[in-house]
């Protein structure tokens, strides 16, 4: 008689960062448009954001760093790793894809990869994706890599979104794991909405001329406070659905890891779950919205205090629409 199969989840084994050094303050946004400290703290909770001034650098020189950090504190050389996905908005160029960057920047011989846009939700969704290839068993080792330069996107003269984004890329490692790892997922997308929330020029809709650079089409648009009625009742529906589906309550959860968009957005989640602020990781005070980033960013501030077995779930709303949550147990202390 053969051996039940054993299970094989997609784990996080390690977890890097990066973020700029340069700090973009709300006293620096009062001095660029007509805003101010308070306004910003209350209605959204960012203090500071970091922002790449290299001319040289992009993208993929953070998401190269955070992956190299993961590597190194896991004991990994690059060529151990299989597959490389990196979800971003803001890729250094339309192609070749931000993945092939870093794979070459890490030497990562073996690897194969591809980028994955999905905005605010890209951290997840390619959670879910790199943890396919852990549980097919058609990968061992899979970079999952969430970057962003919103600062390249970003308009300095608009004030309703220059003070929401910042810069940054958070990497982690997955690997096989028998108990600890990615449960569930759960993902949307609602495409009707489309416009509320996008970069319209520099596609093949609108590839960039003198008229779409003069029109601001290059840049970040979002109609803040319509965004911000879905963004709260959606993601706060997407966690409760993920928790319904595992039979999971509140009391089951050890921390939530939501996308950094505003903090009225994290708080009415966390209210929803009926989970305590310090069971709420939050790094938008110091970050801003890093997009792709924010979530493993949370991870990397938060390792220390993680033990194996821990329950989180993760959950973002963002551009698209797009929208999930996840649930997964830590696999290291
Ligand atoms: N400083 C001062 N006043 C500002 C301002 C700023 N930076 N930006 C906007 N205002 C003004 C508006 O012009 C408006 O003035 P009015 O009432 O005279 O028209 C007023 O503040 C309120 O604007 P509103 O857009 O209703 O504010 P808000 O409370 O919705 O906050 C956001 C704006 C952008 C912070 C908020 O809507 C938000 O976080 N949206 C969702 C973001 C999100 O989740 N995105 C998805 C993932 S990326």
């Amino acid at each position: 008689m053969s051996a039940a199969p054993t299970a094989r989840h997609a784990a996080i084994t390690s977890v890097g960062h990066f973020l700029p050094e340069t700090r973009l303050t709300n006293g620096d946004l009062e001095e660029m448009v007509e805003t101010s400290d308070e306004w910003i703290r209350t209605r959204t909770g960012i203090e500071e954001r970091r922002i790449l001034t290299d001319d040289d650098k992009a993208t993929s020189y953070m998401a190269t760093e955070a992956a190299q950090e993961a590597l190194d504190k896991r004991g990994l050389a690059p060529d151990a790793v299989d597959v490389i996905v990196v979800a971003t908005v803001t890729p250094d160029m339309l192609f070749p894809a931000t993945a092939c960057r870093v794979q070459d920047n890490l030497d990562a011989s073996n690897a194969w990869g591809f980028d994955l846009s999905a905005a605010c939700s890209g951290f997840i969704y390619a959670l879910t994706t790199g943890a396919q290839f852990i549980e097919s068993g058609r990968a061992e080792t899979v970079l999952v890599i969430g970057a962003d330069t919103m600062s390249s996107i970003v308009d300095y003269t608009d004030r309703t979104t220059c003070i929401l984004f910042g810069d940054g890329a958070g990497a982690v490692l997955l690997e096989a794991d028998a108990e600890a790892g990615l449960h569930d997922a759960v993902h949307h997308v609602d495409g009707e909405h489309g416009d509320l929330l996008r970069m319209e020029g520099g596609g093949s809709l609108h590839p960039p001329t003198h008229a779409t650079v003069d029109a601001h089409m290059h840049y970040l648009d979002q109609a803040g406070r319509q965004v911000f009625k879905f963004a709260v009742t959606r993601m706060a529906d997407v966690c409760e659905e993920v928790l319904e589906r595992n039979d999971l309550s509140a009391d089951d959860v050890d921390y939530l890891v939501p996308h950094q968009a505003n903090q009225r957005i994290i708080d009415a989640t966390a209210a929803r779950m009926g989970l305590a602020s310090d069971q709420v990781m939050v790094n938008i005070d110091r970050y801003g919205n890093t997009t792709a980033a924010t979530i493993p960013l949370c991870l990397f501030d938060w390792e220390e205090e993680l033990q194996r077995g821990d329950d989180l779930i993760l959950t973002a709303f963002g551009g698209g629409f797009t929208w999930g949550a996840a649930h997964l147990t830590w696999a290291y202390d």
